[in-house]
């Protein structure tokens, strides 16, 4: 192993924890050494440390919870257990891998393409529960992936028969047992919601059987809080659609998670912000005070239990409803004490400023705080608050002048028909707050891009097309290869061109947990290539004859045979939920600074992540990736995380999937029906956060439609809402449209090149002849082009990316 490696296992090791989120607790865990211990579970030996498809990291060794425990001294009294759930996962697998197959042929769809992203279903089973030991650990997993959602059903959302049966029994058997989570997304613990020690341990990434093994022997203390509601399934709001092909409709507004929630007054299972730790804490009386537009709430947080543990102080804010509909509460700000050891106090301070609690106003273009009551909570969950202050504005402020964009959804919000009633505490601190100190008038100037225009003047429109467009074989008359589209860097998902001398290539790996490259590689007279396949998993089996096709692949191409060959091994670090999960912005930009760390190794430029489309429903493919249904929560920790990767020189991150990119089905041509309202307070303001506070180098626009048209071709997303409004300065590109990946056959067409680029998305990836023919029949404007494109138009696009490859690759 290198060192690089060695030492990032450790980094991810000793942060892991604070990920981990208890849900229920008797006191019987920690235990006080590693002793005789009975391991079930499909997760104990088949640990999940991510999901599947452009998110998975290629990591040397994953330590499963089997090995983890080992490692640490236990003894596990449950090897033939795990050796016989062993045969019925590989029976199942082969199953499931057959039906796809099935399914796909009868749909008539690519099996790779129909398949990419489902996950083997729980199975039945039923294998003797005869171990013993001073404690039962029942480790059950879920996987889900990029291009398909989850489902509402035993053995994906819902927990099987055979689970629900053997972890009861195991209830029952032990005095100590412990029921682990190893999931990407909410399951429905209804069933076993009496189980007396739940813990979520998440998606850990390469180290996540040592991380555990820390936690349960208390080495290491649980101090994850949920980023997401957890609750029965039937009790997730059913007022918008999900999961349409064609068209999704958002009707539910602004009431996702604990907003639908807590206005509705929907007892979850388990709230947003929930989680506890070993030992218990108190919050002193906080004090609240106001000074221009910020309010700080102050409280001491005292341990008061027997163990160590760190505390999320969480603030959150009763918006007056007035004109504006309003949700009970929304999080105004949070902060994570340090760890703090048993009778140990710190003094914890949250600002916020009111003025980011402002809501998009559709009939005067702007957001406003309309006059009257704020109500300030503190606590440590959405649903265990105080009130600790009312800040009273008498006067309703406009905060931001915005644009009318993005169009109409075609029906109107919902609104809860009798919402949860605030109450106003009357002993409570009363403050005031001025409406003039709320208004905000942000100068965003263009980028000056002079010096790339001047090189971009000299080329021919030929050219220039090349520079808007990811690098591709000359051969690559319609796709370039998935998963392969880098010469530069192998296994990363592409990089801007290399056609032109003394103009930087920028190389982009994926992400989101860690970078996504080939581990092995060969290099003969050709080049560099991956050994093995380049897509590993589920794409690889579903690889067959049709989608080799699809995909423009040449199954009777001969091996090739290297003359030598290297390693790239990169390191899996947890999940983005899990990451969101520790409610810590500086451990998420310790992830950011590793992941930094292994571009500047690798000669990488921009990886492609973070990734935080909110939590909208449970039911999304790609949740596991994706940080919280909160924007503030996933904002901030996503800026920690921009912070990291960019503390490197010449390093940068791609945001995305930019924007209302909810669901997986149908995810190139599906179209989200979202209200401006909702678009700007909820699923926009997250990225706002991060193009604010952090300042990305690049954002990346998802596949699919908002209110009929293109993310990717709406001028008014890229040029009046990013740039101009939030004053982004960075590269914008697509989502890597490969021809092979796109239907045909839907309602909603694919984006097209020419298009895109005419609307401010500079970067068409990862790019192929077609797509470059397409741009210069827009340029030429003849019959048959969808869009008309200027050569200034083209230029100032190709120089948007001229400028980036040289700030970025000329470092
Ligand atoms: C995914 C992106 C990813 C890209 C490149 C797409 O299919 O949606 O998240 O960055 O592929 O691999």
């Amino acid at each position: 192993m290198n060192q690089y490696e060695i030492d990032h296992l450790a980094t991810v090791r000793e942060n892991a924890p604070e990920s981990i989120v208890l849900l229920a607790s008797d006191g019987s865990f920690p235990l006080a050494g590693p002793g005789e211990l009975a391991l079930y579970g499909a997760g104990a030996r088949r640990t999940i440390k991510g999901g599947t498809g452009s998110g998975d990291v290629n990591s040397r060794h994953v330590v499963t919870i089997e090995e983890g425990l080992e490692r640490a001294g236990f003894t596990l009294t449950t090897k033939a257990w795990l050796d016989a759930y062993d045969e019925v996962a590989r029976a199942n697998h082969a199953d499931f891998v057959a039906d796809i197959k099935a399914r796909a042929k009868e749909a008539g769809v690519p099996a790779l393409i129909y398949g990419m992203g489902l996950a083997d279903p729980a199975p039945a089973f039923d294998i003797p529960l005869d171990g013993g030991g001073e404690a039962a650990v029942y480790v059950l997993a879920r996987d889900s992936g990029e291009g398909n959602d989850r489902r509402p059903e035993a053995g994906d959302v819902g927990l099987t028969d055979s689970e629900i049966r053997d972890i009861r029994a195991l209830q029952d058997k032990f005095d100590k047992f412990l029921l682990v989570l190893n999931v990407g997304g909410v399951v429905d613990l209804t069933p076993v919601k009496d189980v007396r020690n739940i813990l979520i341990v998440s998606q850990l990434g390469a180290a996540i059987g040592d991380s555990f093994a820390d936690v349960l022997l208390g080495r290491a203390q649980p101090s994850g809080k949920l980023s997401t509601t957890w609750a029965a399934w039937e009790d997730y709001p059913a007022v918008g659609d999900f999961g349409d092909p064609d068209d999704t409709h958002y009707r539910e507004g602004v009431y996702v998670g604990y907003r639908y929630f807590d206005s509705t007054a929907t007892a979850p299972l388990f709230p947003f912000g929930f989680g506890l730790g070993y030992t218990s804490f108190e919050l002193s009386a906080p004090a609240v005070a106001v000074s221009g537009s910020e309010v700080s709430a102050t409280t001491t947080v005292t341990n008061t239990g027997g163990h160590a543990g760190k505390e999320v102080v969480q603030v959150y804010v009763s918006v007056p409803a007035g004109r504006l509909d309003q949700p009970y509460q929304a999080l105004a700000g949070f902060c994570k004490t340090d760890e703090l050891a048993p009778g140990a106090a710190q003094e914890v301070v949250v600002s916020f400023d009111l003025a980011d609690l402002a809501s998009y106003d559709e009939a005067r273009a702007a957001t406003v705080l309309e006059a009257g009551d704020y109500v300030v909570r503190v606590g440590t969950s959405s649903r265990d608050t105080v009130p600790a202050a009312v800040v009273h504005l008498a006067e309703a402020a406009v905060v931001r002048e915005l644009h009318d964009a993005l169009g109409d959804p075609g029906f109107t919000d919902w609104r809860p028909p009798s919402p949860a009633v605030v109450e106003i505490p009357d002993d409570v601190e009363r403050l005031s707050v001025e409406p003039a100190a709320l208004r905000r008038a942000d100068r965003c100037e263009p980028v000056d891009l002079a010096d790339a225009q001047a090189f971009v003047k000299g080329l021919s429109d030929e050219e220039l097309a090349y520079i808007v467009l990811g690098q591709y074989a000359e051969t690559a008359d319609k796709q370039s290869i998935i998963g392969q589209a880098s010469e530069a860097l192998v296994g990363a998902a592409g990089q801007t061109t290399t056609r032109f001398e003394g103009l930087p290539s920028l190389v982009m790996p994926d992400g989101p947990a860690g970078l996504r490259i080939s581990p092995e590689v060969g290099v003969d007279a050709d080049g560099k290539f991956p050994l093995g396949a380049a897509l590993g998993g589920l794409f690889a089996e579903l690889m067959d004859e049709e989608s080799l096709k699809a995909f423009g692949l040449d199954s009777d191409q001969e091996p090739r045979v290297p003359e030598s060959t290297f390693e790239q091994w990169a390191t899996a670090i947890p999940i983005g939920t899990a990451i969101a999960q520790s409610w810590n912005p500086a451990l998420a930009e310790a992830y950011g600074d590793l992941v930094g760390a292994e571009m500047d190794h690798f000669g990488a430029h921009l990886w492609l992540a973070p990734a935080f489309n909110l939590h909208r429903s449970i039911l999304c493919g790609r949740n596991f990736e994706y940080l919280s249904e909160d924007p503030l929560l996933a904002g901030r920790v996503a800026a920690g995380i921009t912070r990291g990767v960019q503390g490197h020189p010449g390093r940068g991150v791609t945001v995305k999937h930019f924007a209302f990119n909810n669901q997986e089905t149908n995810r190139l041509n599906s179209n989200s029906h979202v209200s401006k309202r909702a678009a700007r307070d909820l699923y926009l303001r997250s990225f706002e956060i991060v193009v604010r506070e952090a300042r990305p180098h690049a954002i990346m626009t998802s596949y699919n439609l908002v209110n009929g048209v293109h993310t990717s071709e709406s001028a008014e997303l890229l040029e009046s809402i990013l740039r101009q409004e939030w004053g982004f300065e960075g590269l914008v590109m697509t989502d890597w449209v490969v021809h092979g990946m796109t239907r045909t056959d839907m309602k909603n067409p694919r984006a097209t090149a020419s298009a895109t680029i005419k609307a401010g998305n500079e970067l068409f990836m990862p790019g192929c002849e077609e797509d470059r023919q397409d741009i210069l029949a827009a340029l030429r404007g003849g019959a048959g082009a969808a869009v008309r494109l200027s050569r200034s138009e083209l230029e100032k696009q190709a120089a948007r990316v001229v400028r980036m490859a040289r700030a970025l690759a000329g470092q």
